[in-house]
């Protein structure tokens, strides 16, 4: 999950020595640390403490290395980088580690495809991201949670008060009751504040009643009994970035007489249509929900020919349609999911198989990975979430195979994911991207240790005290694992926000600037081989973001943070123009004696067609990548149009049937040149 993290504004101002600052931190963090709640949980004892030392880099093991003194008193001293010491890993251990327990296990050949290599599942039943007791009575019956604030370091709360909803309140509904809630985003100042929902209930609406309020309608059913939150999000109308939460609580109970709860109709998730290589193996997951509870059952009445359709043995309210199609042609299937209680409620969706020759996907010319290597550079994409269960895994991995000699897990790596709960770990999907990359020759780059978004959320609402023993914790043990088989790390992602400040991030709020430090530190003592990097996204043009990240990083390297490169996501439009600036940006970090990376690569269209100028961009920022000595990587996030986050706005060098666009051309030629 992910969302912003907000806080409930302090009583009064904490004191701000014992909050660690760097020196040149104070002016424009000042607003955020008058506002911080908390204290940081930082070395502040100066003591460099490990007896064992294992995982204290020699050249940060210095005493004097902490500041203790309450700069914000004296804004106009300068005074020398402070570096900051790599603190003890917590021991006890804060959390356990990973074991036996969480070992990744051998899957049936029936749920995946062919890939060329043994797939791995996780141990169990997949782990909600999430460890919070169920509500009760008694947190429902403590009445409305107080509203939680996001406050930019531009804004005074004391000039431009924070915008509120108008007469809110929780809820207490049965089951089967429609439930409306009116939303009345209001601001003291004027104006009329805009809002958001963070996560609608399955099948509520956000109804907009197109008069600056909004309506929650929402019938829940049996699937729903509890105790429910829902969360809005006011933007202030005057700084979209100032934000109001509000979060409400309904209760939601089975009626005396069951019959009132109407028996809805069971869905299917959507379905999308696929093309696949003839002689290819296809296992397709199809998913079947119903709001009342019990799962529909799955139907397909016209099975191909030597097809299975079962339910999924791990998860039951999936079925798996297994077969190898041998002839080239449309292949419609129809699917129909039939209510658990009553059969003659159905519902009914047709998913479409192109299946093609072999041959429609041979590419003329040279593969991408031999001509970029031999211009000195490793070119790759982020690999979906689980591949090797998509129907078309056969055409997926034989493409990235053949093109590709660098790897990132696209969200595999996020911490929500592969850390969903305290002392739990979900392995299978990392080492599955590991083991193709290793039966390939692929590197894998590591994205990303240190994030604030796609967190788990017994980090979001753990206490700030222990957050940096958390982060240090997480770190080493990703990195103990995989130091071996993923050289390349992201250690800290996206730390600014798009004015240039620090991103108020959990990590940030608990520790400063100092987690920056901190993480890289750990990174080094628990993989001292490996590249660490610093990723952000809109740093690699002119701006004050990348005036900002740029400052970051020189002061990184004061402190002698050990930073071996930057990483540019490069998320950018077909109409992208700013080369000279991206040309300029990758000197600057190559002047500060770091490596580049293109991390992120995907151009989107800014016009529908726009293919051709598409293709220029990546032309053109391969060749700023080719011209820089110290770009090593260049990577994109993803590379068919089938699998992408801006799937909408085709934004990668394959289209969504794996041919090759001229942005694929583009690339090649551009490698093949002398
Ligand atoms: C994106 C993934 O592509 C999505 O699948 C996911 O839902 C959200 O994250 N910057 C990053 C990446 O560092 O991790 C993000 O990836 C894209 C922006």
């Amino acid at each position: 999950m992910t969302r912003i993290h907000f806080r409930t504004l302090p009583q009064q101002v904490p004191n701000e020595s014992s909050k660690r600052v760097t020196p040149k931190l104070r002016f424009s963090s000042m607003m955020l640390l008058l506002l911080a709640v908390t204290v940081g949980g930082c070395s502040g004892d100066g003591s460099t403490g490990n007896p064992a030392g294992e995982n204290i880099p020699g050249d940060v093991n210095d005493p004097g290395g902490v500041n203790t003194d309450p700069v914000l008193n004296d804004p106009d001293s300068v005074t020398d980088p402070v570096r900051v010491d790599l603190p003890p890993l917590p021991d006890p251990a804060l959390t356990q580690a990973p074991s036996s327990d969480d070992e990744p296990l051998l899957e049936a050949d029936i749920y995946n495809t062919a890939t060329g290599i043994p797939v791995l599942q996780e141990p169990g039943p997949r782990l909600p991201e999430t460890d919070s007791p169920a509500l009760t009575d008694a947190d429902f019956e403590a009445g409305p949670l107080p509203p939680q604030y996001q406050i930019p370091a531009s804004v005074d709360p004391d000039v431009n008060s924070a915008p509120y909803f108008d007469n809110l309140g929780d809820h207490d509904v049965f089951a089967g009751e429609i439930l409306e809630v009116l939303f009345k985003p209001l601001d003291s100042d004027g104006g009329l504040p805009g809002m958001y929902p963070e996560e609608l209930p399955e099948g509520a609406v956000f109804r907009d009643n197109l008069n600056g309020t909004k309506t929650l309608v929402w019938q829940p059913l049996q699937r729903d009994v509890g105790i429910r939150e829902f969360t809005v999000v006011a933007l202030d109308p005057l700084n979209s970035e100032y934000r109001t939460a509000r979060t409400i609580r309904i209760r939601i109970e089975l009626p005396q007489d069951l019959s009132t709860i109407p028996n809805v109709p069971p869905r299917l998730e959507e379905l999308e249509s696929y093309t696949i290589r003839v002689n290819d193996p296809v296992v397709l997951e199809i998913k079947g929900i119903d709001l009342n509870g019990p799962y529909p059952i799955l139907e397909i009445p016209e099975l191909p020919a030597g097809a299975t359709f079962n339910q999924h043995l791990r998860y039951e309210e999936v079925y798996v349609l297994k077969f190898t199609p041998v002839t080239v042609g449309t292949l419609p299937i129809e699917v129909i999911a039939r209510d658990a209680v009553d059969p003659s409620l159905t519902a009914t969706q047709t998913v479409e198989l192109v299946i093609r020759d072999a041959a429609d996907f041979v590419f003329t010319g040279q593969r991408l990975r031999d001509l970029a290597s031999s211009r000195g550079i490793n070119i790759g994409f982020a690999s979906r979430y689980e591949f090797y269960h998509r129907p078309d895994s056969g055409l997926y991995t034989d493409i990235a195979a053949k093109e590709f000699d660098i790897v990132t897990p696209e969200n595999a790596l996020k911490m929500d994911y592969i850390n969903p709960q305290p002392g739990r770990y979900q392995f299978a999907e990392t080492d599955n991207v590991v083991a193709f990359a290793n039966a390939n020759n692929m590197r894998v780059h590591g994205h990303p240790l240190v994030w604030h978004r796609q967190l788990p959320e017994w980090i979001e609402r753990s206490s700030e005290n222990t957050r940096q023993g958390h982060m240090q914790e997480y770190v080493h043990r990703i990195l103990s694992r995989y130091k071996d088989s993923i050289d390349i790390w992201d250690v800290v992602n996206e730390p600014l926000s798009d004015d240039g400040s620090l991103r108020d991030s959990v990590w940030y709020q608990a520790m400063g600037e100092d987690y920056i430090d901190i993480a890289f530190h750990q990174a080094k003592a628990t993989a001292p081989n490996s590249i660490r990097l610093l990723n952000d996204y809109d740093v690699a043009w002119r701006g004050a973001k990348s005036t900002a990240f740029f400052e970051l990083v020189e002061r990184l390297q004061q402190r002698e943070v050990p930073i071996d490169g930057v990483g540019f996501q490069l998320h950018i439009w077909s109409d992208f123009e700013r080369f000279d600036e991206v040309h300029e940006s990758f000197q600057r970090v190559a002047d500060l004696g770091l490596d580049v990376y293109v991390t992120e690569l995907d151009v989107s269209l800014s016009s529908e067609g726009d293919v051709q100028r598409q293709a220029e961009v990546y032309r053109d920022i391969l060749r700023l990548c080719l011209d820089q000595p110290r770009c090593k990587a260049f990577q994109m996030w993803g590379f068919t149009d089938q699998y992408s986050w801006r799937r909408n706005h085709a934004p990668l060098i394959l289209d969504t049937a794996y041919q090759a666009k001229p942005a694929y051309t583009a690339l090649q030629n551009e490698l093949a040149l002398p």
